[in-house]
């Protein structure tokens, strides 16, 4: 069998570790591209000669142009400015709106059956985006946030309980912003909802804490934000599909009625496989949770806009 091939553009922070992360797991071969002449290259050339000390076989190339990414099965695209202090996702959209659709219209026709997972922020205004500009159908093209965010909801709940990462399941829905929805009624830590464990004052300061999490790592980094958390994000979402895993992620998927929204591309619980996003899973919210979800969709749905008058 062919090995899988795996197109990475932007090879900044994020772009370069989802290389790194990629390649260890022996994902597939993996083109990495970006404008900066001899970045993408030597970043590539370095993680290449990574490979035997790993005991993987995956061919790392770096380059400009797009003819490297020809029949990949899979395209992340990382291209776009990150926030610095002070910025929120939205101020990035001006900017990324031109790199991220100039981007996915390039990568779709030489990958035209490929499955895209876009990262750039404003992260569920640039899946439109790159929907809008690549012609793909909605189940192939999907966004990375809700397993970031909620990696971010589980990593403090197991240190607040000293519990493993591991048994502690959680939901986030929504945006990826300051609207996002923590849903502490779907958090299961080893099957007991998290509620036994953490008083519900204390899960509210963790749940602000996992909506302020990037934010957070800009205050401390200054000078960009998160990209490990981020690309193995990004990364277990690849592997469902290239393996056809069928896992059960939170990502920015198309609705087509789901949760009474059609049109936009937001956080909810989907299934991933060979076929991109094969399912939306509808779980049951109240009425809390519903007022929360549409104030996410409506930020969205501003950032939607703003796109439509820059396309
Ligand atoms: P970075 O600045 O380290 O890397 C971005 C790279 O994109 C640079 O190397 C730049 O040269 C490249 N680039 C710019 N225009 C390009 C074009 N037209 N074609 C190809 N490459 C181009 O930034 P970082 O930290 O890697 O973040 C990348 C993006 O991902 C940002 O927009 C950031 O906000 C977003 N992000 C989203 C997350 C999410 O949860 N969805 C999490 C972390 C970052
Ligand atoms: C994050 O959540 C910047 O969106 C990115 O870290």
């Amino acid at each position: 069998m062919a090995r899988k091939k795996i197109t990475v553009v932007g090879a900044g922070n994020v772009g370069a570790s989802v290389v790194a992360y990629a390649s260890a797991q022996e994902l597939g071969d993996v083109a990495l591209v970006d404008i900066l002449e001899g970045v993408p290259q030597g970043k590539g050339l370095d993680m290449f000669q990574a490979t035997p000390v790993l005991g993987v076989d995956t061919r790392v190339t770096g380059a400009n142009e797009y003819d490297a990414t020809a029949g990949s099965d899979i395209i992340i695209i990382t291209a776009g400015i990150p926030r610095k202090p002070g910025m929120s996702r939205s101020d990035l959209l001006n900017t990324n709106v031109k790199i991220v659709g100039e981007v996915a219209q390039k990568a779709a026709k030489l990958s035209p059956d490929s499955i895209m997972i876009i990262i750039s922020n404003p992260l569920d205004a640039m899946v439109y985006t790159a929907w809008k500009k690549s012609g793909f159908p909605p189940k192939r093209i999907m966004g990375m946030a809700g397993v970031l965010d909620t990696a971010r909801f589980r990593t403090f709940i197991a240190d607040e309980i000293q519990i493993s990462v591991e048994d502690v399941h959680a939901l986030v829905l929504g945006g990826h912003g300051d609207t996002m929805v923590p849903l502490t009624r779907y958090c299961f830590v080893g099957g007991i909802p998290v509620s036994h464990f953490i008083p519900g004052p204390r899960l509210e300061e963790i749940v602000q804490r996992t909506r302020d999490g990037g934010a957070e790592i800009v205050g401390l980094l200054k000078t960009g934000s998160a990209f490990s958390a981020p690309a193995a994000s990004a990364v277990q979402m690849a592997k469902s599909i290239l393996l056809d895993k069928k896992r059960l992620l939170p990502v920015a998927a198309h609705l087509d009625g789901e949760y009474g929204e059609k049109g936009i591309f937001v956080g909810v619980p989907a299934i991933l496989g060979a076929g991109g996003v094969e399912k939306v899973i509808e779980v049951e919210l109240i009425a809390e949770e519903k007022a929360a979800f549409a104030k996410s969709v409506a930020a969205v749905r501003e950032l939607m806009a703003e796109v439509d008058k820059l396309l």
